[in-house]
């Protein structure tokens, strides 16, 4: 095994490693990058310049891989890469956890910046980990008990929704983790809906608080890596020059909460009105389901 230089770049979360060859990575190389990601949640290798076959190689030492169910790149060799191009309107400028409107959302994500302006574009990232243990124990105790509604309304697709806990269980480190974001979370089910338009809100800017994140400057070539089921992240939209990136998604598991949700979903009662709006996402996801 040859010495890797390991730099730690905030206090929250993040490490950018060095001295290891991503290209024909072994098995142990591999544990030795899951192992750094339980404890950094993400990593940056700088210097990788990894041809397609190579990073669709890599991701698959980590599990099953998956394209984007919704943005498709025909072009490509490889249906597992996902290409986003930001000069074709492709800026994540919101906090998320990639793909949280499936059952199952990814895993890790494996990022190689292919094409980056000379500055701007910045990536940052979140640790959910730390943003519930720096809540209070009633508010903790409260989020414990709380599930919430997914939607892919960010890709015109408002009617594939999902139910997830509102704080979820690492399968790895059993460490709880602040589980809605701004760019996919809808709706606690358990809550009237202007009950949970205060706590969401609350919660998916709790979560971006400056001292639970990290900000990295990308290069040509760097590869990224995060763990999708403890991290949040955003792309800073400050830069007019072409930014490509290429992504290669792990498949998940499904979340698994602290325990069965504490509350039965809030349904309206009584007939329809003008405010029914704001219910009818959440009742047709329980009426799909057999819960009402
Ligand atoms: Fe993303």
């Amino acid at each position: 095994m040859t010495d890797w230089q390991v730099d730690r770049l905030a206090g929250a979360l993040g490490a950018e490693v060095r001295g290891v060859k991503l290209a024909g990575a072994t098995e142990a190389d591999a544990q030795r990058i899951s192992a750094l990601l339980s404890e950094h949640m993400v990593l940056f290798f700088p210097d990788q310049h990894l041809s397609t076959d190579e990073h669709v190689a890599l991701g698959r030492y980590f599990g099953e891989l998956e394209g984007h169910p919704e943005l498709k790149n025909a072009y490509m060799e490889h249906p597992e890469i996902f290409e986003l191009a930001a000069t074709k309107g492709g800026i994540a400028d919101e906090w998320h956890t990639d793909l949280t409107f499936l059952e199952r959302p990814a895993l890790m994500s494996i990022l190689h910046m292919v094409k980056c302006p000379p500055s701007g574009g910045d990536t940052m990232w979140t640790n959910l980990c730390a943003a519930y243990d720096g809540l209070s124990a009633p508010m903790q105790e409260l989020c414990d008990g709380l599930t919430a509604l997914h939607d892919e309304a960010p890709h015109n697709r408002p009617d594939k929704t999902m139910i997830h806990p509102v704080v979820r269980v690492h399968p790895d480190t059993s460490k709880k983790a602040l589980y809605v974001n701004e760019h996919f979370t809808r709706r606690i089910v358990e809550m009237n809906a202007t009950e949970s338009d205060v706590l969401l809100r609350y919660l998916t800017q709790w979560v971006q608080n400056p001292r639970f994140t990290v900000r990295y400057r990308w290069r040509e070539g760097t590869i990224g890596m995060w763990d999708n089921r403890a991290t949040q992240h955003f792309v800073l939209n400050d830069f007019d020059s072409e930014r490509i990136i290429q992504r290669v998604t792990v498949m998940g598991d499904q979340p698994q909460g602290v325990g069965a949700p504490k509350w039965r979903p809030w349904v309206r009662p009584g007939p329809l009105s003008a405010t029914s709006r704001f219910d009818r996402q959440l009742y047709f996801h329980l009426k799909s389901q057999g819960r009402v």
